[in-house]
């Protein structure tokens, strides 16, 4: 290992992992910066919540290779989930628990020493806004709350590495700003790296440093929102689009990207309308 891929946090190379005949992870080279917040988009069924199961070490890597901050996530299990606060796409709190309890359990099974523990479970608890309602069980809370609930279990370890499966889908508008401005905060202050996926092309645009575009398995774009958006944009214009065009939007891209996938659906309803014409004619 080289000191370069030491300072990253992620390291995926030429991962794959298959469900029976379901290529869902095919070939990821991947790598996350120390510092940054990643963002992993693309269409549903594009591999993303694999790659990440591979990552936090839940799901084994069949093929190639994966590190986080050096650390090999086949050979050194461990050593990775003491690293990384993980938020799953499926809602977990435990509903018969309180807040605190849920979080509580979360630094017991990371390992926060005993005597901080009370302390960093209140101020996880405290950074996601919940302090009020800490001693009600999770089972009255809305989505929203829930979603900020799961992020203090996954901050009050300390994680080098915060990985969150699309941590505001369901949330109003106002509840998604809050649960960016969480992160933002928490990795102000510490300097953590943030691995996230979304479908929301806005918030990606807004809050990541970077974005791959994930499509049948594998990146097939990568780079800052804004360099991605002016490079579809440059590719229009030299294909004739005026120069007066705005700049293409992260969601520009991504249609651009997932286009192949798109353009079969539009290829299938374009025949089902043309088979109904001739439907017409002959009747
Ligand atoms: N446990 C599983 N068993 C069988 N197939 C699976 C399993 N998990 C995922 N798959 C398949 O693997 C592919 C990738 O799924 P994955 O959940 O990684 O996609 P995703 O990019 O996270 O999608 P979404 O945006 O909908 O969350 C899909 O075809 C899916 O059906
Ligand atoms: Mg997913």
């Amino acid at each position: 290992m080289t000191t370069d891929s030491g300072a990253h946090a992620v390291v995926c190379s030429r991962l794959a992992h298959a469900f029976g005949d379901t290529k869902a992870v095919d070939g990821l080279d991947l790598t996350v910066r120390e510092g940054e917040v990643f963002g992993l988009l693309g269409p549903n069924g594009a591999g993303k919540t694999t790659a990440i199961r591979c990552i936090t070490t839940l799901l084994r890597v069949p093929s190639g290779m994966v590190r986080v901050f050096g650390h090999d996530a086949a050979g050194d299990r461990m050593a990775v989930r003491r690293l990384l606060g993980y938020v799953p796409q499926q809602l977990s709190a435990d509903s018969g628990l309180t807040g605190r309890e849920n979080v509580s359990l979360f630094a017991r099974v990371f390992d926060v020493p005993r005597r901080e523990r009370a302390e960093r479970v209140a101020q996880a608890l405290g950074a996601v806004g919940l302090t009020d309602a800490a001693d009600r069980l999770a089972g009255t809370y809305s989505g929203g709350m829930v979603r900020r609930l799961e992020l203090a279990q996954a901050l009050v370890s300390a994680p080098r590495l915060l990985i969150l499966d699309e941590p505001t889908i369901g949330l109003d508008p106002i509840a998604r700003t809050g649960v960016w401005e969480h992160i933002t905060a928490v990795r102000e202050a510490t300097g953590m790296t943030v691995l996230v996926t979304t479908h929301s092309m806005d918030e990606a645009d807004r809050y990541c440093d970077r974005v791959g575009l994930m499509h049948r398995g594998r990146i097939r774009a990568l780079g800052a929102p804004v360099e991605l958006r002016e490079g579809l944009g440059e590719r229009r214009r030299a294909e004739g689009a005026p120069a007066t065009d705005p700049l293409p939007s992260l969601e520009d891209v991504f249609r651009d990207v997932a286009g192949s996938g798109l353009d079969e659906q539009a290829g299938d309803f374009r025949d089902v309308r043309s088979t109904r014409r001739t439907a017409r004619r002959v009747g």
